[in-house]
């Protein structure tokens, strides 16, 4: 899949479907050739013409068509005549930040090596993909870097990240880091980015690229809701099933930045990566710095068929442990119907009810601790309440399991409250300046995860209660973002390794407990879908996608969700209503359509439900049993975009193409009931498929190209599920 051609001096990365080429020029710089389609040569005819430009630079005297501003690089520097966005900038001890890494060689070999401390994709056998590494080294101060390149065989992506070697005698400083660069031609592409809010998370937004520098960060200790870690650039034709698409997405869960930067010539730079405003890093004599990994996907296929490679990359070869191949639990959890006000009574009654409704698993979210009543208290503090839980959590959690569902428990182990014993014992071990009282949030405070020793406590902590409770599923929760950035326990010179710190931190204390407890599944969750990223998908292969339940909402933010993100990945809870967000009012039929599209769960008194409501309930959990193989391991298509539709509408084939379960939402009614047709997708044409409501059969051809109708009604948030089986030959 990986070869160098000596006569063209260039690295091509193919795997029949898709191609990245790049050369090495001038004996020394990286020129970005080709990432798109698979083609067998490229040998140049689409090359950019070269002259002698006003303002620039030629490192090559004899050359005056050659600068480095105007060639199309894969990882290019600063200070060097390419006054475009750098992928690096490394700090030389004696204040100046000139360096000139110039290429030396490459090797290739089978597999994919993992990132140490690091989510990343990975293969099972060598055989899966092939991984080349090129070699920079400045002469100077003998610093090296070396770029990264994996190509799969069977997912149409390629993995970059780069390692950063301190061979000379002086410390660097690294200021600037990008995990890959990429150069595209020029051309009329659209962005599309993925941002949001609380409550609102992956609102997809489209535009023009036209010229400037688009840039696209967090700098809050998360991934955030507020931006995503990916750029994705489309033919201004692109929709869902058709054309070109380019996605990079950042298999990281911190402060990052992505950069779209269309040149004074019109090609456009992408470079994703540590954000600089919070990422610096010593690199001491004989050190190595490894950056987080990149994944970039090219589809000729559209939307969908970009989201098709990273839903299966993702789902098969990022997530991992025993939870990976399974069908994921129906859960109850306690956190919209009671909030702080829970204990052992309501949740074995929960628990009885739940399991009587046909759910598997109850979910005892916040509240369970000594004297959380509230948010102001107690975070950190990770022992059983003995006012509400007089009998302990074991006894709970057994009760629970007798009542015939299993038990699965909230932590928000980043963090501590100020009126806790854990501050009281352990002040310094919360990140903030020592000049300044720190900056709350949720009356909250972050701990300081570079702190070896309070990795260990909450590896501790969280082993404890899921010792004591043997619970089979955790929620890991985040509820604010970092500020006051500062260590007791980093040195001076280390103050800006904070923010990557706390990520290893983090990563190393989930790696920790995943190993001790690989039967727990763990959801991650950061005030909903704050931190959904592919970096907690390595440690946690679900994700809460929004504390916004509202079924109409939901169809948005799971949309937009889905770019990236597999419905086997979000967490999708059916609520009481009025819903406590918006205030809506959706019927309990709606509400189970919306978070049928994913990992289904219920977060609401069910005690209360009326005789009719429960078995409308019991009936939505048979359906979903039913379907839930195909929902969860299928294969997802956007068909009817609800962002910018009043329909919203999917349908998901089950891995042996026998299933398809299509849903087509209606947002408000229509005074004309005008009928909306879906045509669904990835269905065998040749092949008749009968629909489960009314035994009526149809061709694949006639559901994919004549469509689907819905059936129109005089009332809001409607939904028609259809559920079609293959017929056999
Ligand atoms: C966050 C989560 C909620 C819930 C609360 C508990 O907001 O997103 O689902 O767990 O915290 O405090």
């Amino acid at each position: 899949m990986i070869r160098f051609d000596a006569q063209e001096n260039a690295f091509y990365l193919d795997n029949g479907r898709i191609t990245y080429c790049f050369g090495v020029v001038k004996e020394g710089y990286l020129e970005c050739r080709y990432f798109g389609r698979h083609i067998r040569r490229c040998q140049g005819s689409a090359r950019p013409s070269y002259f002698d430009r006003g303002f620039c630079s030629n490192p090559d005297p004899q050359d005056k068509r050659f600068s480095l501003d105007t060639l199309p690089q894969e990882y290019p520097g600063m200070n060097q005549g390419d006054f475009r966005s750098p992928a690096y900038v490394i700090q030389t001890d004696d204040g100046r930040r000139v360096t000139r890494f110039l290429y030396q060689g490459y090797e290739i070999f089978q597999g994919k090596p993992p990132l140490p401390g690091l989510p990343a994709t990975y293969v099972e056998h060598s055989q899966e993909a092939q991984t080349l590494v090129v070699h920079l080294a400045d002469a100077h101060t003998r610093a090296q870097i070396h770029l990264y390149y994996t190509i799969f065989q069977d997912y149409d992506a390629i993995c970059r990240h780069v390692e950063v070697v301190n061979d000379g005698s002086h410390p660097l400083w690294l200021e600037r880091l990008m995990a890959m660069s990429m150069d595209l031609p020029r051309g009329t592409y659209d962005l599309l980015t993925l941002s949001g809010s609380h409550l609102m998370e992956k609102v997809v937004s489209r535009r023009p690229l036209t010229a400037d520098t688009v840039v696209l960060d967090s700098c809050r200790g998360a991934s955030s809701p507020q931006q995503t870690p990916c750029v994705i650039l489309t033919d201004p034709q692109t929709n869902e099933h058709q054309g070109q698409v380019w996605g990079v997405n950042f298999v990281y869960s911190g402060d990052f930045q992505g950069v779209v930067q269309t040149s004074q010539y019109g090609d456009v730079r992408v470079q994703m990566g540590l954000n600089p405003l919070t990422f610096g890093w010593n690199l001491e004599p004989g050190q190595r710095f490894v950056s987080p990994e990149c994944v970039l996907v090219y589809s000729s296929a559209g939307l969908n068929g970009m989201s098709h490679t990273f839903h299966r990359l993702y789902t098969q070869r990022l997530c991992r442990g025993p939870w990976r191949d399974r069908v994921r639990p129906i859960l109850l959890n306690s956190w919209e119907a009671f909030t702080f006000s829970i204990d052992e009574g309501k949740c074995i009654s929960l628990a009885k009810q739940a399991a009587e409704l046909g759910m598997e698993l109850f979910v005892l979210d916040d509240g369970w601790f000594k004297n959380r009543v509230d948010d102001r208290r107690a975070l950190g503090d990770w022992v059983a309440d003995p006012v509400k839980f007089p009998h302990g959590l074991g006894s709970l959690a057994q009760g629970v399991r007798d009542a015939g569902v299993d038990f699965g428990i909230w932590f928000e182990p980043e963090m501590v409250s100020y009126d806790s014993d854990l501050y009281r014992s352990h002040p310094d071990w919360v990140i903030r300046s020592p000049f300044y009282d720190p900056v709350l949030s949720r009356s909250q405070l972050v701990l300081d995860l570079s702190n070896p020793a309070v990795c260990d406590y909450l590896v501790q902590a969280v082993s404890a209660v899921l010792e004591e409770t043997q619970a089979s599923y955790v929620k890991w929760d985040m509820n604010r973002h970092i500020t006051d950035l500062g260590s007791a326990w980093l040195s001076t010179g280390q103050q800006r390794e904070l923010s990557h710190r706390y990520m290893l931190g983090l990563y190393q204390v989930l790696d920790q407990l995943n190993q001790r407890f690989p039967q727990v599944l763990f959801e991650g969750c950061s005030s909903g879908g704050g931190r959904f990223d592919a970096g907690m998908l390595h440690y946690m292969p679900q994700t809460w996608a929004s504390d916004n339940t509202d079924a109409v909402c939901r169809l948005q933010i799971q949309a937009g969700t889905s770019l990236l993100f597999p419905p086997v990945t979000m967490g999708c809870h059916v609520s009481a209503v009025p819903n406590h967000q918006t205030g809506r009012v959706t019927s309990l039929q709606t509400r189970f359509a919306a978070a049928l599209g994913g990992n289904l769960g219920y977060e609401m008194d069910i005690r209360t439900l009326t005789p009719e409501e429960q078995e409308e309930v019991k009936g939505q959990i048979h359906t979903y049993k039913a379907l839930r193989e195909t929902v969860q391991h299928g294969t997802f298509y956007r068909l009817l975009d609800p962002q910018q539709h009043n329909d919203g509408g999917w349908n998901i084939v089950s891995q042996d193409g026998n299933t398809v379960v299509c849903c087509q939402y209606r947002i408000l009614a229509d005074p004309l009931r005008r009928t909306t047709v879906v045509h669904l997708q990835g269905l065998d044409p040749e092949a008749t498929y009968r629909r489960q409501s009314d035994g009526v059969c149809f061709g694949g051809d006639e559901l994919m190209y004549a469509g689907l109708s819905d059936q129109p009604v005089r009332q809001d948030f409607v939904h028609v599920l259809s559920v079609f089986e293959k017929v056999a030959e």
